[in-house]
Formats: C-alpha cells, sequence, structure tokens
C-alpha cells in the first residue's frame, strides 16, 4: 500500500507527479483560497505526509487528530506556521525551504526599499488621479538610497543578500544580528552595532530576522522612537516582529518618514487596518518570494524533502 500524502492547496502538476509516483495524493483544489480547518482536520487523520503552506496552523490541536504522519513539509523558509515541538513531541519531522528564495526575497526587499524611498505608488496614484499638473520643485520628494545607512536586523542568508544589493548603491551597512558574522562583515564591509544604535543611525531599517517568541513585537514604541524622522522602515519577513499599532502612530505623527511592509500580523491584512489610509506605507501582500521560478523551486524543495522524510531518509532540509 503505497504512503498517503494531503497536499494543502493546488500546487503544479509535475511536482504532484513526483509525489504521485510513490504515494497516493489528495490535495485541496483551490488555488486562492485556503483549506479549511475542516477540511484538513478531517484529511490530516490517516495521511503520513502533509504538505503546507504558511497559511495553514499546524498546531496541537490538528496534531493530535493525525494517527500516521511522519513528516510536515512547508513549502516556506519560515515555519512560525507550525508548531514545532508538539510535531517533535510525536515524532513527526518538520522541513522547510530555505536558500532557493534567498535572492528573489533580497530583490523585493530592496524593490520596495526603493519604492517607498521615491514614493513610487504615491506618485503612480497622483499621476492617475489628474493631480499632476506642473513639475514643481518639491512635488513627491523622496528620500535618498545611494549612499544611505541601511540597518538590516537578522543577518540570515536573505540580510546576506539585502546587504549584497546595497553594496552597488554605496549604502553605509550596519546590523544587528544575535550573533556576530565576523567572515560575512568582512567579505562585504559590514559593520555590527547593537540594536539600538542601528535604530538610531540607520536611514533604512530592515527586518530580516524570523519570528519567533523572542522577536515578537520587536520592534514597538519605544524602538521607533528612536529611528530618525527621516528614516524608513522595510518588513518582509514577518508581521508580528513589528507592533502595528505603535507603527501606526510613528507613521502618522511623523516619528518615522514612510514604511514598506510585506507581511502582517494577520493576513489577508483587513482592508480597514489603519495603515492602509496612510499615504507614507507601500503595502504588499506577502510576495517577497513571488517569481515563477521560485516558486517552483520551492514546491520542489518541498517535495523532495516530503518524499525523503517518507522514505525514512534525512530530508535535505529538516527543522526538527
Ligand atoms: C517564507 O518562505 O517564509 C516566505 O515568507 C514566503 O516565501
Amino acid at each position: 500500500m503505497k504512503p498517503k500524502v494531503y497536499i494543502t492547496r493546488k500546487i503544479p502538476n509535475e511536482i504532484v507527479s513526483k509525489i504521485e509516483a510513490v504515494c497516493e495524493v489528495r490535495m485541496w483544489q483551490e488555488e486562492e483560497k485556503p483549506v479549511p480547518r475542516e477540511v484538513l482536520e478531517k484529511e490530516i487523520a490517516d495521511v503520513d505526509g502533509l504538505f503546507c503552506l504558511l497559511t495553514e496552523s499546524i498546531d496541537q490541536a490538528l496534531l493530535d487528530r493525525a494517527h500516521a504522519l511522519k513528516v510536515i513539509s512547508n513549502m516556506a523558509v519560515g515555519y512560525n506556521n507550525i508548531d514545532v515541538e508538539a510535531a517533535k513531541k510525536r515524532g513527526i519531522r518538520v522541513t522547510n525551504t530555505p536558500g532557493v528564495l534567498t535572492e528573489t526575497t533580497a530583490d523585493l526587499t530592496f524593490a520596495l526599499l526603493m519604492s517607498t524611498a521615491r514614493r513610487l505608488v504615491e506618485s503612480t496614484e497622483y499621476l492617475r488621479s489628474g493631480k499632476w499638473e506642473t513639475w514643481s520643485p518639491l512635488q513627491l520628494a523622496g528620500q535618498d538610497i545611494y549612499g544611505a545607512t541601511l540597518g538590516i536586523i537578522g543577518m540570515g542568508r536573505i540580510g546576506e543578500a539585502l546587504a549584497r544589493r546595497a553594496k552597488g548603491f554605496n549604502m553605509n551597512i550596519l546590523y544587528y544580528n544575535r550573533s556576530r558574522k565576523p567572515v560575512v562583515e568582512k567579505e562585504l564591509g559590514l559593520q555590527y552595532t547593537e540594536m539600538d544604535e542601528l535604530l538610531q543611525e540607520a536611514d533604512f531599517v530592515c527586518i530580516m530576522t524570523p519570528y519567533t517568541p523572542e522577536t515578537n513585537n520587536l520592534i514597538g514604541e519605544r524602538e521607533l522612537s528612536l529611528m530618525k524622522n527621516t528614516s524608513i522602515l522595510i518588513n518582509t519577513a514577518r508581521g508580528g516582529i513589528v507592533n502595528e499599532d505603535a507603527l501606526y502612530h510613528a507613521l502618522k505623527n511623523g516619528v518615522i518618514w514612510a514604511a514598506g511592509l510585506d507581511v502582517f500580523e494577520k493576513e489577508p491584512v483587513p482592508l480597514d487596518h489603519p495603515l492602509l489610509t496612510l499615504p507614507n506605507v507601500v503595502t504588499l501582500p506577502h510576495i517577497g518570494s513571488a517569481s515563477i521560478k521560485t516558486r517552483m523551486k520551492m514546491a520542489e524543495l518541498a517535495a523532495e524533502n516530503l518524499l525523503a522524510a517518507i522514505r525514512n531518509e534525512t530530508p535535505k532540509h529538516l527543522v526538527v
């Protein structure tokens, strides 16, 4: 009898076929709608493998319903949607997809930084709504990027890739990380600082750290108040790292100049969220890794991890 797998979203046929060569596959058939919790609760009962996305909360209550589960393969690098400890206790392996999305996510982070600094979204709306009557000296004037100071919080793979991009813009790069990275510091000419100093010095603060209980609300009212009133905050990591209430007030009251957000505490962000009313915020629907090639590589890697665990081999990217 083939092992059973449940896939929580419609993924490309060629990836499904690879899994089907070894397993009996059931799949949620929607592309744009997440699997309802009650369906997942039912589907998880008898499967050996779960292929899931960051939209699914894989918690203890769900795992209690899984009677044969060997592996949870998350098609994402972040795995804060999974109760990893609960999985470990039950002997269930958890895998993720690091590496393949590094450059694509760094591209998006830099694009968001540039469009926030130079007010691209606001400028497009300005033109389309017929407000463009003349050229004037301070019309839609933004902040310079070339030669500015970039502060990166979290120097993992994506932080490094972002620093490489910033080098091309002659930026002065500060970073804060739980541990220092002397090799990367030397190679990319980075300067390690404590977090408060980074917040005080940087013109751009980019959040690139994983979301954990320690980084929950890492950036709140106090941290925002340390930033310059010309500074820009960019978050392409996870929404919960920034206190959105504090961010709203900081942006509204000119404590900081602007923010670029690809992630939110609650996703999709509710349309009546106060942050969406501000002109100095660029908002994206969590598209950091969204290039066609990268999303394909993520799906392939998630499938490889899943199949390795099902065959009792060691998956390439094992979280636990
Ligand atoms: C991840 O992989 O964790 C991103 O947020 C989505 O690609």
